[in-house]
């Protein structure tokens, strides 16, 4: 979608649609006011008449208002003028996207950012806006139902007021980062297999000069001694990729921020086989991957003046007679030994070769995100990213970028007091932590692979999809990631 800053009112907006919210006690945000005036207090009249529902989350999209250039006028109820805040601003803002994505034309102009909210500035209102109507219009294209149901608008546009002229910009290559991981992450995973991700990396690399991607085999990463990630793909006829990609937006020899992303492009468990019923969702245990691709291309298209290395351990976990099994003592690449006690704790086992991989790019801070913990979700459900980092800086950071943009982070302890749930009677360490605080082991499993590190781990095992039939990927945590490299950026 494309954004664009207008200096039309709402009455002369020649726009297919137009967006205004009313407030409740016949309250009128500006842009309703100056609609009301132009149809001659038709707006208040339909209030009037109860046509017209002002509480949070009504839409109404009044067709053919006289004395307003644009055929459609979509009213948003806002509800209690005194109640507006950021979650309610974001409520209307879905609300109107659910229309809008509906809608017979190829044009909206939404004066929602105008609405007052607490604490918030026009900058974040504009920037909300635009993603959400664009989270909204989202369709999942690759391998749709044979009769595509595809949004039909293109364009949004929203009131100058004072924005910087290159914010439209800016956030179109956000969108169009969190599209890319969306759509990823969706695919079904016999497309969406390792190979296809490494592919992914080069179509990245040929979009961006900026941009060099590297594919490492199944052989290098034997000579590289990565025994735990390839334990982890031996069961599957699919074999590993570990894909570097190479963001190169400030001096060379500045070092470079690296990402980490878990791109289990199936999770079956392995010979631990999860039940049956969900386990389509597993599909999904990419989305860490797909965040590193939605962050590089978000990066690379607003050309941030940073290094940056996305890492991508790209496996399939299945079960089989040369799977691994639970028992096996696998050496990373580290050096350090781990027991399998459970084939379906496979996440810590890639990231753990990935982790020690990127230490070779000396990262002034290295990131991993992964779909890595059922407990997580338990902990946190799908309203917070799982923040888990000894930095408390950060951490800070993080969660600050993340309230900024509201792609929401909230911390777990790793404490040291935690690590005895990994003890091994054959191993270094075990690969599972027990019954408590499983999102927190799996922080310290990984932990004892960046020490020294200035090292954040993200958990999105509940925030990167929508469960359910019709879930889609959600796209996080690209948001929060872009938004803190733009803030280590300036
Ligand atoms: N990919 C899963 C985690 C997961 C589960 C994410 C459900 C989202 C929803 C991960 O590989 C896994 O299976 N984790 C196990 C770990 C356990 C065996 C220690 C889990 O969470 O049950
Ligand atoms: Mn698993
Ligand atoms: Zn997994």
């Amino acid at each position: 979608m494309d954004f664009h800053l207008s200096s039309k009112r709402p009455q002369s907006s020649d726009a297919g649609v137009v967006v205004v919210g009313i407030y409740d006690d016949r309250v009128l945000s500006s842009a309703a006011a100056e609609i009301d005036e132009a149809s001659q207090g038709k707006l208040k009249a339909l209030m009037d008449s109860g046509d017209l529902p002002s509480r949070l989350g009504a839409t109404n999209l009044i067709h053919g208002l006289a004395g307003v250039s644009s055929p459609r006028v979509l009213v948003v109820g806002l509800g209690e003028q005194r109640k507006m805040d950021c979650a309610r601003f974001q409520r209307a803002l879905r609300d109107s996207g659910k229309v809008l994505r509906g809608v017979a034309t190829s044009s909206a102009h939404s004066f929602l950012p105008e609405i007052d909210v607490p604490g918030r500035d026009a900058l974040w209102r504009a920037e909300q806006t635009m993603l959400s109507t664009d989270h909204a219009c989202y369709r999942y294209k690759r391998t749709y139902k044979t009769a595509p149901e595809g949004s039909k608008l293109t364009e949004l546009h929203i009131p100058a007021g004072g924005l910087p002229s290159n914010l439209p910009a800016r956030t179109q290559a956000l969108a169009a980062g969190i599209r890319l991981t969306r759509e990823l992450g969706n695919l079904p995973p016999n497309i969406c297999n390792p190979a296809y991700l490494a592919e992914e990396a080069d179509h990245m690399a040929d979009r961006h000069s900026s941009v060099a991607s590297e594919v490492h085999s199944r052989a290098e990463m034997e000579s590289l001694g990565m025994g735990a990630l390839l334990a982890v793909g031996q069961g599957s006829v699919n074999e590993p990729k570990l894909i570097v990609m190479k963001y190169q937006g400030a001096p060379r020899d500045q070092k470079p921020v690296v990402l980490v992303g878990k791109g289990v492009t199936f999770d079956s468990g392995g010979l631990s086989l999860k039940p049956g019923p969900g386990m389509e969702e597993m599909k999904f245990d990419m989305c860490g991957a797909a965040t590193v691709f939605g962050v590089m291309e978000a990066v690379a298209s607003m050309a941030l003046p940073i290094n940056l290395v996305g890492i991508v351990a790209a496996v399939e976990n299945m079960p089989d007679g040369r799977s691994y099994r639970p028992s096996d003592v696998v050496t990373t690449m580290s050096g350090l030994t781990v027991e399998v006690l459970n084939t379906d704790a496979e996440g810590r086992l890639i990231l753990c070769d990935a982790l020690t991989y990127a230490k070779r790019f000396e990262p002034t801070t290295l990131v991993d995100i992964a779909t890595l913990t059922g407990a997580c979700v338990i902990a946190l459900g799908s309203h917070a990213t799982g923040l888990m980092s000894r930095d408390q800086e950060l951490s800070d950071e993080l969660r600050a970028a993340g309230e900024r943009i509201m792609d929401r982070a909230w911390p777990l302890p790793l404490w040291d007091d935690y690590q005895s749930q990994l003890e091994s009677g054959f191993a270094d360490m075990a690969n599972l932590g027990g019954k408590y605080a499983g999102a927190i082991t799996a922080g310290c499993f990984l932990s004892r692979f960046t020490e020294g590190q200035r090292w954040a781990h993200l958990d999105i095992a509940g925030s990167a999809w929508d469960s359910g039939r019709k879930g889609n990927a959600t796209g996080r945590p690209v948001g929060l990631l872009v938004e803190w490299l733009r803030s280590q950026a300036s």
